[in-house]
């Protein structure tokens, strides 16, 4: 699943909106319904109504699927090396709809892959149980 979801963040990563930063990133989540939602990053004039690749992905899925939906698995798609890791606004949102173990896959174009958790990323989240 990991290479199925980094083949469609990679191919989500090439829409990326981002004359701004001109970094592209390309995000996929697996829900757990075994659909794959993508989104990339969409800048805007004013930067600060940039959405991150990781929550364009999350916010279609929610469109799409409606409600409480249950992330399984997310890749992001960069160029950077070594390959950036979902910011904490993305690790929040992400964790909205995540379990701990939920794996966050970050991997570049040069084949550079790094596997964590939720957990790891994001210690001592504030989730919806709270
Ligand atoms: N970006 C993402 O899409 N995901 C992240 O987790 C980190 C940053 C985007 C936002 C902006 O368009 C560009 O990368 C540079 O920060």
């Amino acid at each position: 699943m990991a290479n199925e979801l980094f083949e469609k963040a990679r191919l989500a990563r090439e829409k990326a909106y981002s004359p701004y930063s001109q970094h592209k990133v390309g995000a996929a989540i697996k829900t757990a319904k075994g659909a794959v939602f993508v989104g990339c990053n969409v800048e805007n004039s004013s930067y600060g109504g940039t959405i991150c690749a990781e929550r364009t992905a999350v916010v279609s899925a929610v469109a799409s699927e409606g409600g409480r939906i249950a992330i399984e698995e997310v890749c992001v798609v960069t160029d950077a090396s070594p390959p950036w890791s979902p910011c904490g606004f993305c690790r929040q949102v992400i964790a909205e709809f995540a379990k701990p173990e939920t794996p966050i896959v970050i991997a570049n174009l040069k084949g550079e892959v790094k596997r964590y958790t939720l957990r790891e990323l994001l210690p001592h989240a504030f989730t919806p149980e709270q």
